[in-house]
């Protein structure tokens, strides 16, 4: 299979990333995770600085980082998400990484409507909050990362809410996109079910 851009959108930890790297593995596709941007700049924030700055002084090297994976940073990654000349700052990234050789996959809020509109694949992975909750309060603790279950799903839903309520890109499904709820999927069924919807748009070119 030769390149191809996908684009994988949803809610907070509905399995975006997961998903995203197994399809990239599958296909050899590069991936980038666009939340990490957000994070990053919401971190460099909290530090201080100005969204508008942090974000055009972004790094890939900032991109590495347990530290970005908290609540509060995931808050204030969700809080400069919402400023248009923040996202304005990231977008050139995202499509220069997205139009590479070879192929990519980019998961966000916005990469069907916004970013890759003409992306050749479009996936929507949903659960519902209280599922998408426990997974990621499991997967925070066993990285030692200290939270309680009710901050995760405080922090789940305030940032759904703010991320569909947003003027600038906010997050909804493509017209196109094919949507996936793992509420009760194991990941490997999620993966395959991210796979054949790929195939089957790829087959169909
Ligand atoms: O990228 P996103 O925030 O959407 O989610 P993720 O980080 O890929 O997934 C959050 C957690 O849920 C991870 O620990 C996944 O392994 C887990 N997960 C799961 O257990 N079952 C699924 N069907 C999807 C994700
Ligand atoms: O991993 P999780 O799904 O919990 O969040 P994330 O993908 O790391 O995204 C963190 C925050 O960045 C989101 O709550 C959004 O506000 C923002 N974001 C966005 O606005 N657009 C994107 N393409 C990706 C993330």
């Amino acid at each position: 299979m030769t390149g191809c851009t996908v684009a994988i959108d949803g809610p907070a930890a509905a399995g975006k990333g997961t998903i995203s790297k197994a399809v990239a593995r599958h296909f050899g596709f590069a991936h980038l995770d666009t939340g990490l941007l957000y994070r990053a700049v919401g971190a460099k924030v909290l530090g201080g600085a100005s969204p508008e700055a942090a974000a055009r002084a972004l790094n890939p090297d900032d991109l590495e980082n347990d530290a970005l994976r908290t609540p509060a940073v995931a808050q204030a990654a969700s809080e400069v998400a919402a400023i248009p000349a923040v996202r304005q700052a990231l977008l050139e990234f995202q499509r220069a990484f997205a139009g590479r050789d070879g192929g990519a996959v980019l998961d966000g809020r916005d990469i069907g409507t916004v970013i890759c509109p003409e992306a050749d694949a479009k996936l929507f992975v949903t659960a519902s909050a209280v599922v998408r909750a426990k997974r990621r309060f499991a997967e925070l603790s066993e990285k030692g990362i200290s939270v309680t279950y009710e901050q995760v799903l405080a922090d789940v839903e305030a940032r759904d809410a703010r991320d569909m309520g947003r003027a600038d890109a906010p997050l909804r499904p493509a017209d196109d996109a094919v949507e996936i709820d793992t509420s009760q999927m194991s990941i490997e069924d999620a993966i395959a079910a991210a796979v054949a919807v790929i195939e089957a748009k790829r087959g169909g070119v």
